[in-house]
C-alpha cells in the first residue's frame, strides 16, 4: 500500500490587505487571486460588462487583472500579497 506525501506546509506570517475598502486577513507568499477567491470575489474585473475570475493561472489571460496600490492590470494570479496592499477589484470596460 502506497502512502501518499505532501510537501510541509508552513505559512508565512499573517497579513491584512484592502480589498474595496474592507480589510481582509491572509498570510504573506499568497497570491492575490488566492486571497479574492478565499474571500468569495466573484469579479476580478469585467471585460464586455461580463465578470471575470482566473483562467490560465499562469499569467497570460489577463482575467485575474485587478488595480493593485493604484496599478491597473496587476495580475492577480502572479502577485503575491503584502501586508497593507490596496485591491481593487470589479475594474474594466
Ligand atoms: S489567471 Fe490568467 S493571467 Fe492570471
Amino acid at each position: 500500500m502506497s502512502e501518499s506525501r505532501r510537501l510541509p506546509r508552513e505559512r508565512q506570517q499573517p497579513v491584512t490587505v484592502d480589498v474595496d475598502g474592507m480589510p481582509v486577513a491572509c498570510f504573506a507568499g499568497e497570491t492575490i487571486a488566492t486571497v479574492l477567491l478565499a474571500d468569495g470575489v466573484t469579479a476580478f474585473a469585467t471585460r464586455g460588462g461580463e465578470p471575470r475570475q482566473p483562467l490560465c493561472n499562469m499569467g497570460t489571460c489577463f482575467d485575474c487583472s485587478v488595480v493593485v496600490d493604484g496599478i491597473p492590470l496587476t495580475r492577480a494570479c502572479l502577485t503575491p500579497v503584502a501586508d497593507g496592499m490596496s485591491i481593487r477589484t470589479g475594474q474594466g470596460d
